[in-house]
């Protein structure tokens, strides 16, 4: 079991919060207003999903997982506090709007709090899979990029946890760019494309 916090309790933290929580995690949302949040309705999901203020569920946890906008990341990772030890996952996407100065959103936040295990994992597929990741008696892939191996290690325990078949390693910092691209990618087949948001990428091998 571990403590994790969520910031930011849209689509994609709901879904994590969801998923995580039934899979045995203890979760404590960190929220911007405890009244009117988006996502209040996950209070009622599980006994082990609790809102908190975003400080106080970041120090309550020793994994937290970012999913804002893309251009409030910087204010949000200073907004944590002490984070020393802890692990953040970043599943925010710049790909129409980056945090300003930065070239995406993990650099923002390794920038703006004080841990180095700053990975991006749970951007590249929509909500809906982060939800449900099995294709009949296949399962979707997640992808991970960044410069820490405890963050890699977390994120794929936690993307097993929800059901994802494979996690595959993009690589280090310098790969988190393509794995935007990638969700760019997804994007672009489901919405633009218009194939829909019920299409996942998987990774075939011989
Ligand atoms: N939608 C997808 O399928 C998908 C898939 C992969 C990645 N992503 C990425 O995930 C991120 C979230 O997308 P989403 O669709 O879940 O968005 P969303 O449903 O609009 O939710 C955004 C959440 O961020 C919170 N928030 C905004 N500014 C904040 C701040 N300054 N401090 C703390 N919380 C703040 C909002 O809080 P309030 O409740 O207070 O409004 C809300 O809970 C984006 O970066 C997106 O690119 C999305």
């Amino acid at each position: 079991m571990m403590n994790i916090a969520i910031i930011g309790t849209g689509n994609v933290g709901g879904a994590l919060a969801r998923g995580l929580a039934k899979a045995g995690h203890r979760i404590r949302l960190g929220v911007r207003e405890l009244a009117t949040f988006k996502g209040a309705s996950l209070l009622e999901a599980s006994p082990d999903i609790t809102a908190h203020g975003v400080r106080e569920a970041a120090q309550a946890s020793e994994v937290i997982i970012l999913a804002t906008p893309a251009q409030v990341a910087h204010e949000v990772a200073r907004s944590l506090g002490d984070v020393s030890g802890k692990v953040i996952l970043d599943a925010m996407n710049g790909v129409f709007a980056r945090p300003e100065g930065f070239e995406h959103t993990t650099a923002a936040i390794l920038a703006n709090c004080n841990t180095a295990d700053v990975v991006k994992c749970f951007n590249t597929t929509g909500y809906e899979n982060m939800l449900d990741p099995k294709y009949g008696d296949q399962a979707a892939d997640m992808f991970v990029a960044g410069d820490s191996t405890r963050g890699k290690e977390i994120a794929g325990q936690l993307a097993h946890a929800l059901g994802f078949g494979e996690v595959w390693d993009f690589g280090g910092l310098d790969k988190v760019t393509l794995l935007e691209q990638l969700a760019l990618s997804w994007i672009n087949l489901a919405i633009m494309q218009k194939h829909g948001r019920g299409i996942a990428f998987k990774v075939l091998r011989r």
